[in-house]
C-alpha cells in the first residue's frame, strides 16, 4: 500500500462572526451573524486533503493526522468530523487536562476578509516529545504549519528530512517570535501567504503582492528552500522552483463569502495531489481550484467540499 500524506498540526474549534464591518479599538458591535466550525490550521489541511481525493486518480493517498485535543465537546465534534472523512486519527493526542483549541474569527461581510484570534490550548502541549510515536518515518509526505510548539515543528520536519521524506512546510502563523528557525534546505516546499513570505524574508509588517512577488519567491529559494509556493488570495499562486522561472497559477473568479482556511484548504490539497499526480504545476493548480471552491461557502471544514 501507498505511504500515507501525514498532516501534523493544530485542532481549534472556530466561533465566526460576520458584519458587515470589523470593530474599531473600544467599540462593540453586535447583530453579527454567528458560524461554527471545527478548525485549525492542521485539522483543516487534513480535512481537505481527504474530501478533495475524489477528484484525484487512483493513486489518492490515505491521510493520518497528528496533534492534539482535549477532551471536551469541541474535540468530539472534531472527532464526528474525521470519522466521516475517515481520516486516520490513531495519532491525535486526547488530554484531560487541556481545552481544545478555540478561535475567534471576524469576518468582514463585503470582502469575505478575516481576522482570527486564538487560545492554542492542547495544541501547545504537541512537542518534539509528544510526537515521538507518531511514523513520521514511515510517511509519503509531511505536510505541517507552524501553530504548534516550534520544537515539535523543528522535531518532525528534521525526522522527516533525516528518512528522505518530503516536506511542506505551511509557515501559518508566524513572526519573528514563533518562526522555528528550520534548515531551508531540508523544506521541499514552503507555501506563505503575502505576510508570512515577508517574515520569513525579514521584512516583518511588509506585504508581498502579486507584482513583488516573483523577487520574493526568488529570495526565498536563495535562503535555500527547495521549492517555493506564495499564496496570493484572488490572484492565485506563484509556484517557483530553482532553474526555473516562477509560474503564477490564476485562481477562477468567484463570490467569496469567506476566505477562513482558503491557505488550508490549498495546503490539503496541493499536498494530496502531489502524492497522487506527477508534478507541482499540476498539484498546485489543483490545490488553487479546491481553495477557491472552498471560498463560496462559510467557515473553515464547513465550506470544504467532497469532491
Ligand atoms: O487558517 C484558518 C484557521 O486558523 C482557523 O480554522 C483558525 O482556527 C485558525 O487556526
Amino acid at each position: 500500500m501507498a505511504s500515507p500524506l501525514l498532516v501534523i498540526g493544530s485542532v481549534n474549534y472556530d466561533l465566526i462572526f460576520r458584519h458587515p464591518r470589523l470593530p474599531r479599538q473600544g467599540e462593540t458591535i453586535t447583530g453579527a451573524e454567528l458560524f461554527e466550525s471545527c478548525g485549525g490550521k492542521g485539522a483543516n489541511q487534513a480535512v481537505a486533503a481527504v474530501r478533495c481525493r475524489g477528484a484525484l486518480d487512483e493513486a489518492a493517498p490515505s491521510v493520518l493526522f497528528g496533534g492534539a485535543v482535549g477532551n471536551d465537546a469541541h474535540a468530539a465534534a472534531q472527532r464526528r468530523v474525521f470519522e466521516q472523512d475517515e481520516l486516520d486519527t490513531r495519532y491525535l493526542l486526547v488530554l484531560d487536562d487541556c481545552h481544545t483549541g478555540l478561535s475567534a474569527v471576524w469576518v468582514e461581510a463585503g470582502t469575505g476578509d478575516n481576522r482570527i484570534m486564538n487560545s492554542p490550548g492542547a495544541n501547545s502541549r504537541l512537542t518534539a516529545d509528544a510526537l515521538a510515536a507518531t511514523p513520521i518515518e514511515e510517511a509519503g509526505l509531511l505536510l505541517i504549519q507552524n501553530e504548534t510548539p516550534a520544537d515539535g515543528v523543528r522535531s518532525a520536519v528534521e525526522r522527516a528530512h533525516g528518512a528522505g521524506v518530503p516536506v511542506i512546510w505551511n509557515p501559518a502563523p508566524i513572526d519573528e517570535a514563533s518562526d522555528p528557525g528550520l534548515d531551508p534546505r531540508h523544506i521541499d516546499w514552503v507555501t506563505p501567504n503575502e505576510v508570512e513570505c515577508a517574515v520569513l524574508l525579514g521584512r516583518t509588517g511588509e506585504r508581498i503582492d502579486a507584482g513583488s512577488s516573483a523577487d520574493a519567491a526568488a529570495e526565498l529559494l536563495r535562503l535555500g528552500y527547495r521549492g517555493a509556493i506564495l499564496t496570493l488570495g484572488p490572484a492565485g499562486v506563484l509556484v517557483a522552483k530553482p532553474g526555473s522561472p516562477a509560474e503564477l497559477i490564476p485562481a477562477p473568479q468567484v463570490d467569496a463569502v469567506d476566505t477562513t482556511g482558503a491557505g488550508d484548504a490549498f495546503n490539503g490539497a496541493f499536498a494530496a495531489a502531489m502524492l497522487a499526480t506527477s508534478g507541482s504545476h499540476e498539484a498546485a493548480a489543483f490545490g488553487v481550484r479546491y481553495a477557491s471552491d472552498s471560498v463560496t461557502r462559510h467557515g473553515t471544514q464547513t465550506s470544504f467540499a467532497r469532491w
